[in-house]
């Protein structure tokens, strides 16, 4: 285990500061489907691969992320499982995108292994409810985790605040930012690319709202 795992092992639910220069190994999971846990895991690698180099593992079943790539072109490396395992050597930082719904047994796996566990939500009952769930089950794990708002839907609906401000009630570690629910990561997927790379006008709003959850990453 390096440094950064050792840390943070030893001081679950909080992200530290002195990931500058370290390599991040950062899993996307969740226990619902649907909720940006692929979009979140590109995007992120996006970010992070303007840091250093960086691999995207897909892990998940669908192989949204290699489908992603074979679409169009993506700025990181991406690899399946067993190509990860050889190539995570080489990468500086390593983003793994899961299938949803992990067994108990996966789940501590996937805690275990990384040095920040990304929870996407949606800020529906349903999603939250399952949040909640896994959130549990992260317990005797004690993994650096943080929740990720995720599909947030505009002004006036208020879903996005209310998710929030339960989470936060609750104690749990969320992301300062959230995302926004736009059409234009459904393009980015279409067309095989990051959402920056989008001709859209919503395209740059889109991208921040990544980047600034890579800022609270890494800086
Ligand atoms: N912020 C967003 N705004 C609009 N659409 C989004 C956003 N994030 C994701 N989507 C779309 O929602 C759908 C589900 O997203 P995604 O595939 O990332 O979820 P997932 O959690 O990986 O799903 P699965 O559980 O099937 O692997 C996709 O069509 C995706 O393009
Ligand atoms: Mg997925």
């Amino acid at each position: 285990m390096h440094e950064t795992s050792k840390h943070l092992d030893e001081n679950p639910g909080i992200i530290c500061n002195n990931y500058l220069s370290e390599k991040m190994i950062i899993t996307v999971a969740a226990f619902k489907g649907g909720v940006g846990k692929s979009t979140t895991a590109l995007h992120l690698a996006t970010y992070l691969q303007n840091k250093a180099d960086t691999l995207l593992v897909d892990g998940d079943l669908n192989r949204s992320a290699l489908d992603w790539s074979n679409r169009g072109s993506l700025p990181f490396k991406v690899a399946d499982e067993k190509q990860g395992v050889s190539l995570a050597k080489l990468y500086e930082h390593i983003v793994i995108d899961t299938p949803a719904r992990p067994e108990p047994s996966e789940l501590k796996t996937i805690a275990k292994g990384c040095d920040l566990l990304v929870i996407p939500t949606t800020p529906d009952a349903i999603a939250l409810a399952a949040t909640l769930q896994m959130v549990d089950a992260l317990k005797q794990l004690k993994t650096n985790y943080r929740i990720l708002l995720t599909l947030i839907p505009p002004h006036p609906n208020k879903a996005g605040e209310e998710a929030r401000t339960a989470l936060e009630g609750a104690g749990l570690p969320i992301f300062k930012w959230g995302i926004r629910r736009l059409a234009v990561f459904q393009r980015a997927a279409l067309e095989g690319v990051p959402v920056n790379a989008v001709k859209d006008s919503k395209a740059q709003i889109a991208w921040r709202c990544y980047a600034e959850i890579g800022k609270e990453i890494l800086p």
